[in-house]
């Protein structure tokens, strides 16, 4: 593996509970990266509750923390991590204003190297229904085509199973490797595993810059680990896992984001 860098993680935070920042922040941290994070907003808690408080950065406060950094020549970061994952919605929803799926289409994705979209996410910049695996590998080669040489489209919903496909463009000439991961869906809902599992794609393709397919077993492998602990400790506390929405097990799950076992494998097109 290659050397670990600094990550700039410009992200949403929330006081209690792990989504944006509060799930990124850690487990990159775990994988040896330095992160510096920006909270994009401030909520007391995450949407998946009945009602949340809190403030948003603007785009001028946004400038003012770039330019103190760039001020004392502090900009020097390996990877910004936000680009990755467009965090634009999720079942259906928009959490964007409608006229920003525009701005990410044709300003964000071109510049970006890595996208972890979800299946709304892949369809909405890629204007394609994704139902199938088939789908699948052609929206990633739609997202090659604009600009990113990596793409993982994190979770396609086909018969009770999340279909992860990964997708390397390595050069232009050839097409790109394609891989697949069937992940059992568990019955349960949880907020805060998109963010995660983007900063774990973040941390282990960056030390296995040419094996995605490695980095995404590793970073499926913590995940579902993780999920396991956390649908297991709120029912042994006598919670119904299937009626709400889970706070992930973030601090609990670290010796499996440090040292994943590898129970999930990639099996290449
Ligand atoms: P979120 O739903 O938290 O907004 P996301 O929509 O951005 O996340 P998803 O593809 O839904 O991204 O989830 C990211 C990863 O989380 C998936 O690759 C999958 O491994 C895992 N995951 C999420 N929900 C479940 C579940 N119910 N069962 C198993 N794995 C899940
Ligand atoms: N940021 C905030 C403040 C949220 O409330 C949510 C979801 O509830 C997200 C981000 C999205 O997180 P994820 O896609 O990882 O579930
Ligand atoms: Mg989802
Ligand atoms: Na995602
Ligand atoms: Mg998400």
């Amino acid at each position: 593996p290659s050397e670990t860098g600094r990550v700039l993680s410009i992200q949403s935070h929330t006081v209690q509970g792990y989504v944006g920042n509060k799930s990124a922040v850690f487990p990159l941290q775990l994988l040896g990266y330095d992160v510096d994070p920006i909270n994009s907003v401030q909520f007391s808690n995450h949407t998946g509750y009945p009602t949340f408080k809190g403030q948003v950065l603007n785009g001028q406060q946004l400038w003012d923390l770039i330019e103190g950094l760039e001020a004392n020549d502090l900009l020097y970061y390996t990877h910004l991590l936000t680009v990755c994952d467009p965090v634009m919605g999720d079942e259906g929803k928009l959490y964007v204003p409608e006229d920003l799926v525009s701005v990410y289409r044709e300003k964000v994705v071109p510049v970006a190297s890595m996208l972890t979209p979800n299946q709304f996410e892949a369809e909405l910049l890629t204007k394609l229904r994704i139902v199938s695996e088939t789908d699948g590998r052609e929206a990633c080669n739609i997202l090659h085509a604009a600009g990113p040489s990596k793409v993982v489209i994190t979770g396609i919903d086909i018969g009770g199973n999340l279909l992860l496909i990964g997708s390397h463009q390595k050069d232009k000439e050839h097409s790109p490797e394609q891989f697949k991961i069937v992940i059992p869906r568990i019955p349960a809902y949880f907020t805060g595993t998109g963010d995660l599992m983007t900063a774990l794609l973040l941390g282990w393709s960056n030390k296995y810059p040419d094996n995605l397919d490695k980095a995404a077993e590793l970073a499926v492998s913590s995940l579902q680990a993780l999920l396991r602990r956390t649908v297991n400790d709120y029912t042994s506390a006598g919670f119904d896992s299937q009626s709400s929405s889970l706070e992930i097990r973030l601090i609990q799950s670290q010796d499996d984001i440090r040292n994943p076992k590898l129970t999930f494998k990639a099996h290449k097109y």
